[in-house]
């Protein structure tokens, strides 16, 4: 098989956003708890935040981190985690029925985003609470003194403000599920309010609405055009959500699944433009997709702990996936998908960071270790950075359930003007052959392989473990070559690659 692709240095779809590599820490199961923060352990800082996860977060490079909910931020009390730590109270978290002890808060999140090298995205609760508890978080985080709550952080020890931009206003308010769930009328509302009053305080503050929680919820997408109506004026980006998995054990129709997600975004961005023509608005609204990831394999395992609902655990193993190679695949095609629609994806948090559906794992007391996911989202996060390429691509095609038909070969390439690179990430969705595919690359000029990285496996459910953490990783690729303006590349089945080259 062939496939055939073309990439020019002038047809761009957009700059990416560096925030499309954002990531998220929520208060669940074992991702601040013996995941970023555990005192006794070997590793541990000054803070008790463990120095090996923090290598590894750095490693990731990872622009943004969304905190601290998720579901948990919708019951959650901001005050409750700032403070003296002895003073701090024990609460029952009514997202995920555990105990939330508070050790970890405000301060001690935002000491771990400058050790991990990246920045804080916080959510305010608009669940249980509203316009009144976000506007004292806000004054507490971003004031920088002379008022009661701003004194109140300095008294706790931090003098310069935190300075947070990027404000998520709940969390899937969509959902029947979420503490303090909404109608689209009562949220918008309540979320037009509470951006207002945020604005009166700083301009320069960029907003999330949400969006919904998936395009499967009989709400969406009546919501979006219905919330934004309320708020389009106030606000800079509507959140979305996606999960996927594989529950059919269905690869084939598992694959395709990243159309589902392209449609989703087009409608989306559809919509943001209905609402912008309605309201004849030169503002631009765009899309913050800030909860994405495989998320399945956990879930019996989840059941058994959350299903008799007859404790409150502190910091259960919950939502621990261990991702495959399939998985690889799947998140270098959602990546794929966000690169080709960074027009208008400017934010995506891969969901979650540690533990939890997470590309880094933990022992308590042990080792942190790399699941296969980690990979492709390494090496976007490292080179997808720069122009997305308007690619023109011929492929051979196979017939899906869930999307109709769709390219065995799905590539991004990525132009970083600053650097002189072009990096191309590229999956072959086909079972059992290689697909030969050639790139033309003429409009770049000289260009030379600087880096090539294979991910293949023989078993498609193979995985790594803290034992084993090498059973799945990407390999130095070999046999590509540039020559008259065309880079050739054999494309192995179910595969992923990096291809770089200095141009
Ligand atoms: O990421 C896990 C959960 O998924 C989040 O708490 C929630 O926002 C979503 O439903």
């Amino acid at each position: 098989m062939k496939a055939a692709v073309t990439a020019h240095p002038r047809y761009v779809v957009s700059e990416i956003d560096p925030r499309l590599y954002g990531s998220f820490i929520e208060h669940l199961g074992r991702a601040v708890y013996t995941g970023i923060y555990e005192p006794g352990h070997p590793t541990a800082d000054a803070n008790g935040m463990r120095r090996d996860v923090i290598d590894l977060v750095r490693e990731l490079n990872i622009s943004i981190v969304r905190y601290p909910g998720g579901n948990f931020v919708s019951a959650y009390n901001w005050e409750d985690g700032v403070g003296p730590k002895h003073e701090r109270p024990v609460r029952l978290d009514l997202a995920w029925h555990t105990s939330e002890s508070n050790e970890v808060g405000l301060h001690e999140f935002a000491d771990w985003c400058a050790s991990a090298n990246t920045e804080m995205m916080l959510a305010v609760n608009l669940g249980s609470r509203g316009l009144d508890e976000a506007r004292n978080f806000l004054e507490y985080t971003n004031h920088p003194g002379g008022s009661e709550w701003s004194d109140k952080r300095i008294a706790n020890g931090r003098k310069e403000p935190f300075d947070v931009k990027l404000w998520c206003l709940g969390n899937e308010m969509d959902g029947p599920w979420q503490i303090g769930h909404k109608t689209a009328d009562e949220y918008g509302r309540l979320a037009h309010e509470t951006a207002k009053a945020m604005r009166a305080f700083s301009k320069s503050l960029e907003l999330v609405v949400c969006g919904s929680s998936n395009a499967k919820m009989p709400t969406y997408p009546e919501w979006e055009a219905t919330v934004l109506d309320h708020t389009y004026n106030e606000i800079d980006y509507i959140s979305l959500h996606m999960y996927f998995d594989n529950e059919a054990n269905d690869a084939p129709n598992y694959l395709a699944m990243s159309e589902k997600l392209d449609d989703y975004i087009a409608s989306v961005a559809g919509v943001i433009a209905y609402v912008k023509a309605k309201k004849r608005s030169s503002k631009q609204v765009y899309i913050s997709f800030d909860e994405w990831n495989v998320w399945y394999h956990s879930k019996e395992k989840d059941k058994k702990i959350l299903g008799g609902n007859d404790g409150w655990p502190f910091a259960p193993p919950l939502l621990e996936d261990i991702y495959n190679f399939e998985d690889v695949l799947q998140v270098g095609l959602i990546l794929n998908t966000f690169i080709r629609r960074s027009d208008v994806v400017k934010i995506a948090c891969l969901a979650q960071l540690v533990n939890v559906i997470a590309p880094i794992m933990t022992v308590a007391n042990g080792p942190a270790w790399r699941q296969t996911i980690f990979y492709p989202y390494l090496f976007a996060s490292l080179y997808g950075r720069g122009n997305a390429l308007d690619l023109k691509v011929e492929s051979p095609t196979y017939k899906s359930i869930v999307a109709g038909d769709v390219s065995y070969v799905d590539v991004t390439g990525v132009h970083d003007t600053k650097t002189g690179h072009v990096t191309f990430f590229a999956v072959n969705r086909h079972s059992s052959e290689a697909i030969e595919t050639v790139i033309d690359v003429a409009g770049f000029g000289a260009a030379d392989i600087a880096d090539y990285q294979v991910m293949t496996h023989a078993d498609l459910k193979a995985v790594n473990s803290a034992e084993n953490p090498g059973n799945v990783v990407p390999k130095k690729g070999s046999g590509a070559s540039v020559a008259g303006g065309k880079l050739s590349l054999s494309l192995p089945a179910y595969s992923y690659q990096m291809i770089r080259l200095k141009v």
